[in-house]
């Protein structure tokens, strides 16, 4: 494992940072009054509802993970769905790289993992309550591990037998989950976005592998940058391929890598076509009003399905430490 690879289980944040990154996040009066479509009572009362169950989660890392599928109405999928599954293409599983690059969720040496299977258990839960499919992974602002998040979902999402599971690399300004599984050459997403290279031509799916890594996740990777990605985004095309892919791999969850909330305005373009939105928190150097401010452009009626503290600062000043609240 390389030296960024340095693990520690959860660190506590420097003294006040969960406090003020969750005052933060609290809802303004207006928004707990109206609360979001579908959202059940509250979207935010949700969302500290799952930092406290990972927070739990860390505590029970030790245990093995729950690999029991969710309970579907359609258990069986149609024979051209899983015709469509095994037509596409490979990615090869480099457990070394895997561990190098902190897809901690592969070979599972480190407890924090068991973290991630939490939030995939209740990400799962929540969205099938509410009937939605489709959840952007965001941040305030840079490197806080929204792909970090976005590939060890990928991994533990991938153990749910039953489960099928699409995730797209849409930081079209800066693609990261290629090279970090060592995919050298994916192909450009855009094309895929703009419907001329078709969905089951460029996702790929884990390669048979000794680290119990499932098939039923397809990735769509990338290896152009986009510089217009707000625009392709609002394109009738995005819209009708996103419908494709559900229509070709029936997948019970989308996720989607998306850039930071205050980068430019590609998290905003998207919202029409996500049902949540997931935001990573860089624990030691995210602000507070960053993370309001995210929340007020993404739109006050975009539920947040969970929030995560990542990367928390320990007593130790150590940045790169892990942290899920
Ligand atoms: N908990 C952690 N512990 C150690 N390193 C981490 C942790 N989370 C992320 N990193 C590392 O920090 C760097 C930034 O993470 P990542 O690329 O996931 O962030 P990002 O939010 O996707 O960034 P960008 O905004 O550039 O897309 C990566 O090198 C990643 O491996
Ligand atoms: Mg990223």
């Amino acid at each position: 494992m390389s030296d960024r690879g340095r693990l520690t289980g959860r660190a506590r944040l420097d003294p006040g940072a969960r406090e003020r990154i969750l005052a933060a996040a609290a809802p303004a009066p207006a928004r707990s009054d109206t609360p979001p479509a579908g959202a059940g009572p509250s979207g935010m009362a949700e969302l500290r509802a799952i930092i406290l169950d990972l927070q739990d989660a860390g505590a029970a890392a030790d245990t093995p993970a729950d690999t029991t599928p969710p309970a579907r109405d359609d258990p069986a999928p149609p024979p051209d769905i899983e015709a469509n599954w095994a037509r596409l293409a490979t990615i090869p599983v480099d457990p070394g790289r895997m561990d190098d690059n902190l897809v901690i969720t592969a070979a599972r040496h480190d407890p924090a993992a068991g973290a991630f299977d939490v939030l995939r258990t209740r990400m799962v839960q929540a969205m099938a309550d509410r009937g939605w499919r489709r959840v952007g992974i965001t941040s305030p602002t840079k490197g806080c591990g929204k792909s970090f998040t976005a590939l060890n979902l990928a991994v533990t999402l991938s153990r749910y037998a039953g489960h099928r599971a699409v995730v797209l690399d849409l930081d079209l300004r800066a693609p990261a989950l290629a090279r970090t599984l060592g995919m050298a050459a994916p192909g450009p997403v855009g094309d895929m976005l703009r419907g001329t290279v078709a969905p089951l031509d460029h996702l790929r799916r884990f390669a048979a592998n000794a680290l119990n890594i499932g098939a039923n996740v397809a990735l769509g990777l990338n290896d152009r940058v986009e510089p217009y990605a707000a625009e392709l985004f609002q394109t009738r095309q995005m819209a009708q391929v996103l419908a494709r892919i559900e229509a070709e791999l029936a997948p019970d969850l989308m996720l989607f890598d998306l850039p930071p909330a205050l980068a430019q305005d590609d998290v905003i373009a998207l919202a029409p076509l996500y049902d949540c939105i997931l935001m990573v928190v860089g624990g030691g150097a995210t602000t507070p009003r960053e993370v309001r401010e995210s929340l007020r452009r993404i739109g006050e009626d975009k539920p947040v399905l969970g929030m995560i503290l990542n990367r928390g600062e320990g007593a130790d000043g150590d940045a790169y430490r892990y942290a899920y609240y």
